[in-house]
């Protein structure tokens, strides 16, 4: 590993935090227990799990028994998307044209089972259209699945106000808050939503454990069968360490939330008038936005050769649609929004955390006008 590397793709994954490791260790190293055993082991693993459990809900104001660990976002949007259509009716299935692909494949799926999938347009700064959602709305809408916050362009959505849209049309409404949550205040209940899911590995907890929090009037069908843990709701026996470390990092980002607010919108604010001198498209710049999130493009420049050389100099940057896949194409974020392909071939994000500095961004903004020169060189050649 280069350790030189400053690290500027948070969005992606976080490292996990000292507290955090500390937490999860006794459930490593020493003997555990599964928490469905009746000896002390096994009911010591329930305790600290369901101890875990309230501390989540407490996070995001809902009630214990409403949460479902999982193993991570991917799995609780599947969830979601298919085990509340498994119980309805075939029809409407509404998502956002911005939605990650653990939303829009599942979506996709049930188009096989009669579903009728729906796209919601977004504006020109990645925000969903309320009034495009509201004529999309019809009785015959069973779910509606909108994100939070976009992990590309980090624009928040108005979910609570389609939530409203939705309940009024009699459908229910699940967001991906996978990262809003540990960023922004995110509370289930005054958002007013059905089903909400959130990930560890964004937040500094483990890789690999998540979780969906479900309304108790939502008839939920399992995807995974078995042992019948988690209420019936997810078989398997529980990632016990995940889950408590899980716990602790949602605690923590909790109680450090309004300073990190303000380092990290500091640390973007000084990227983004750095990149307004490089000439820079800032994304979504207008939109209320994750502080931590800057996506962006030089124009004539591709962001995956910008990427590549930008690792090369020590900084680890994402390009379009990082988290999904390998694939080349243009992000469907800045497509939706109406962003050529052209231009959007050339997104690179930052995504920061309180754990960069204002120096490293200073020397980020350097290497980015030395690769850039040196890349409009090669381009001039090549012409
Ligand atoms: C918005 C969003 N939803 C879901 C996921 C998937 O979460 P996980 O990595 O925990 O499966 C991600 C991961 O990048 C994400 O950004």
């Amino acid at each position: 590993m280069t350790t030189q590397t400053a690290f500027l793709d948070h969005n992606s994954t976080t490292a996990l935090k000292p507290q955090v490791l500390e937490a999860m260790l006794p459930w490593l190293t020493q003997p555990t227990g599964n928490p469905t055993s009746r000896h002390v082991f096994g009911r010591n693993a329930r305790e600290a799990l369901e101890l875990a459990r309230k501390q989540i809900a407490a996070c995001v104001g809902v009630q214990a028994s409403q949460v479902v660990f999982t193993s991570g976002g991917t799995e609780a949007n599947n969830f979601a998307i298919k085990g509340i259509t498994a119980n309805l009716s075939p029809s409407q299935l509404l998502i956002s044209g911005i939605e990650h692909p653990c939303v829009t494949r599942p979506a996709q799926s049930l188009a096989w089972h009669d579903w009728k999938v729906a796209t919601i347009g977004v504006d020109s700064q990645g925000v969903i259209d309320l009034a495009q959602a509201e004529q999309a709305l019809s009785a015959r809408t069973g779910l509606v699945s909108a994100m939070l916050a976009n992990n590309e362009t980090g624009a928040i959505q108005p979910v609570a106000e389609l939530a409203q849209l939705a309940k009024a049309h009699g459908a229910l409404l699940h967001t991906d808050a996978v990262q809003a949550f540990g960023k922004i205040d995110v509370n289930m209940s005054a958002l007013g939503v059905h089903a909400m899911t959130i990930s560890s590995h964004k937040i500094g907890g483990p890789i690999g454990v998540g979780a969906l929090i479900v309304d108790k009037r939502v008839d939920i069908a399992p995807l995974l069968h078995g042992g019948g843990q988690e209420r019936g709701l997810r078989s398997g026996t529980e990632n016990v360490a995940g889950i408590i470390g899980f716990a602790q990092a949602a605690q923590l980002a909790m109680q450090s939330m309004a300073s990190r607010h303000t380092t990290v919108k500091q640390l973007r604010d000084q990227l983004e008038s750095g990149l307004n001198r490089l000439g820079a498209v800032i994304f979504a710049q207008q939109a209320e936005r994750l502080p931590n999130t800057s996506f962006f493009a030089i124009p004539n420049i591709e962001g995956e050769t910008l990427v590549t050389a930008l690792d090369k100099v020590g900084f680890a940057v994402a390009s379009g649609s990082a988290c999904s896949s390998d694939s080349t194409e243009p992000s469907h974020v800045l497509l939706a929004m109406g962003i050529t392909p052209d231009l959007a071939r050339g997104a690179v994000r930052v995504s920061l955390s309180d754990s960069n500095t204002s120096e490293e961004i200073t020397q980020f903004l350097a290497a980015l006008q030395q690769q850039v020169q040196r890349l409009k060189g090669l381009n001039a050649v090549a012409a």
